[in-house]
C-alpha cells in the first residue's frame, strides 16, 4: 500500500488531492469518479449541527450519489436517507440506515416498493411521502395487507415557480404545473382520504421546491406556505414534522461561493418559530450540496484535434462522455475542466472544446481554457452529485469506475468494467 497521497500542485486542482495517484492505487482505470469522503462528512456535520439539539433531521437525498461508501459515511455523521425508489430504500437499509431515518418520496411508487417501505423494521420507515390524493388509499391497502399502520406525510406543492427560484426549469419541482406533490388547493380532499384510510396515520407535511437554487428568500417563502398549511391541518390532525426538502445550490463556476446549506436550515427554523410551528421537527433533504464539490470525474486525453484551415477550432477528445456525466448535455451545465499531471504552472492556455466519444453532438463538455499539451489526464470538477447516478451504458460504454478517498488513502474502489462485458451481455439478449 502506498503512503498517504500527496497534496496536488495548487494551480491544477486547488481542493484536490492527487487524484491520479488515487486512480493508480485503486487500479480503477478511466473514466472514473474520485471522491473525498472526509470533505463530504465535514459538510454533512455542518448541516446536522445547524439543528443544535434537534437530532435526526437531515435526510441525505440518495439520488445525488448512491455509492454505499458515501451513504455510510454520511450516516456516520448523523444523516438519514431520502429515497425515491424501492432500490434506493433497500440500499439505505443495506448501508445500515435505521428505517426511522428514512423518508420516501416519488410520484409513482409501485406496490412492491410501498411494501418494502411499510414492511421494514418494526414500524416501517419514518414517512412515506404521498405525492397524490390517489396514492393514499393505495398506501392504506398495502399497509392493511401487511397488518401495519403506515406513517404518511403529504407532499404539498407550495406553488413556487422556477423563475422565482432562479433555477433551471428541469430541476424546479414546486411550481403549479409540476407532476410532484399535492396542490395546496387540494389539501382538504387529501385529508378526507387520510381520514378514510384506516391503516394510515398522518405524521408530516413535506415539500421540495427544486434543485440548485441559491437564494434563501424563495425557500423561506415555501417554508412559510408550508407552515400556513400546517396550521390549517393541525386544527384537525396532529403532525410531527415539516419537511422543506433539499435543493441547496453549489457553485460550479469556482467564482462565487454558494450559500451554505446550514444557512437554509437556520432560515427554515426561524420561519417555523415566527409562525409558531417550532414544536414540530424540521426535516431537510439535501443531496447535491453534500457531495457535488467533493467528487471529480477523471478522464484520459485520447487525442487532440485541430482544424488546419481554422486553427482556432480545437477539440480535446477525452475518454469520458455524456454517458458518464450527462449534466452538460441535459441541463447545459458547465463543469470546470482542469489538466492533471505534468503541466507546468504558468503554461499559456487556449480555448479547447472538450468532447467525449459518444456519437451525439450533445456529448460536449463545453469550451475550456487549457494548455496546448503537457498533460494526458483531466478532471471534471464538482461531479460528485448526479454524475455516476445518472450514468448509462449508451454506445456500449462501461459504467465509470469509482474511487473513494479518506484520510489521504483509497478506502474503497470499483474498477471500470472491461469493454467485452457489455458485448457479452447484450449478445445474450
Ligand atoms: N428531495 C426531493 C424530493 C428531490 O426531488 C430532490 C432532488 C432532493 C431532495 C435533493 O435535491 P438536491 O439537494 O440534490 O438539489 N439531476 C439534476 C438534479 C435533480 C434533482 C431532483 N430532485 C442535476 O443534475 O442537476
Amino acid at each position: 500500500m502506498a503512503g498517504p497521497l500527496a497534496s496536488p500542485a495548487p494551480r491544477l486542482a486547488p481542493r484536490w488531492f492527487d487524484v491520479l495517484r488515487a486512480l493508480e492505487e485503486a487500479g480503477a482505470g478511466t473514466p472514473s469518479y474520485v471522491y473525498d469522503l472526509d470533505a463530504m462528512q465535514r459538510d454533512a456535520s455542518a448541516v446536522v449541527a445547524a439543528f443544535g439539539d434537534r437530532p435526526g433531521n437531515v435526510f441525505y437525498a440518495v439520488k445525488a450519489n448512491s455509492a454505499g461508501s458515501i451513504v455510510r459515511a454520511l450516516a456516520a455523521r448523523g444523516c438519514g436517507a431520502d429515497v425515491v425508489s424501492g432500490a434506493e430504500l433497500l440500499l439505505a437499509l443495506r448501508c445500515g440506515v435505521d428505517p426511522e431515518s428514512i423518508v420516501y418520496s416519488g410520484v409513482a411508487k409501485a406496490d412492491e416498493e410501498l411494501d418494502a417501505a411499510i414492511g421494514c423494521g418494526d414500524r416501517g420507515i419514518r414517512a412515506v411521502q404521498a405525492e397524490s390524493i390517489e396514492e393514499i388509499p393505495r398506501i392504506d391497502a398495502r399497509a392493511r395487507a401487511a397488518g401495519r399502520i403506515a406513517r404518511v406525510a403529504l407532499r404539498i406543492n407550495p406553488g413556487v415557480s422556477f423563475e422565482e427560484l432562479g433555477t433551471h426549469a428541469h430541476v424546479a419541482t414546486g411550481h403549479d404545473e409540476a407532476k410532484f406533490g399535492i396542490a395546496k388547493e387540494d389539501l382538504r380532499f387529501a385529508l378526507a382520504e387520510v381520514d378514510a384510510a384506516k391503516s394510515v396515520t398522518l405524521c408530516g407535511l413535506s415539500s421540495h421546491v427544486g434543485s440548485q437554487f441559491f437564494r434563501v428568500d424563495p425557500y423561506v417563502t415555501a417554508a412559510r406556505i408550508l407552515c400556513g398549511i400546517a396550521k390549517e391541518v393541525r386544527a384537525s390532525h396532529p403532525l410531527e414534522f415539516l419537511d422543506t426538502g433539499g435543493g441547496f445550490g453549489v457553485d460550479y463556476t469556482g467564482e462565487s461561493p454558494a450559500t451554505p446549506a446550514d444557512e437554509f436550515v437556520r432560515a427554515a427554523l426561524d420561519v417555523m418559530k415566527r409562525e409558531g410551528q417550532d414544536d414540530l421537527a424540521l426535516h431537510v433533504e439535501p443531496g447535491r450540496c453534500l457531495v457535488a464539490a467533493h467528487g471529480v470525474l477523471v478522464a484520459r486525453v485520447i487525442q487532440r484535434k485541430q482544424s488546419r484551415a481554422r486553427p482556432e477550432d480545437r477539440w480535446l477528445l477525452i475518454d469520458a462522455g455524456m454517458n458518464d456525466l450527462i449534466r452538460p448535455a441535459l441541463y447545459q451545465a458547465k463543469h470546470r475542466v482542469v489538466p492533471l499531471g505534468t503541466t507546468q504552472a504558468g503554461a499559456s492556455t487556449e480555448a479547447w472544446r472538450v468532447v467525449g466519444p459518444v456519437c451525439e453532438s450533445a456529448d460536449d463538455f463545453g469550451e475550456h481554457a487549457l494548455p496546448g499539451g503537457g498533460f494526458d489526464h483531466v478532471a471534471l470538477l464538482d461531479a460528485g452529485a448526479y454524475g455516476y447516478t445518472m450514468a448509462s451504458r449508451y454506445n456500449g460504454r462501461a459504467m465509470p469506475g469509482e474511487v473513494f478517498v479518506s484520510g489521504g488513502r483509497v478506502v474503497a474502489s470499483l474498477a471500470r468494467r472491461p469493454m467485452a462485458e457489455w458485448a457479452n451481455e447484450r449478445a445474450l439478449s
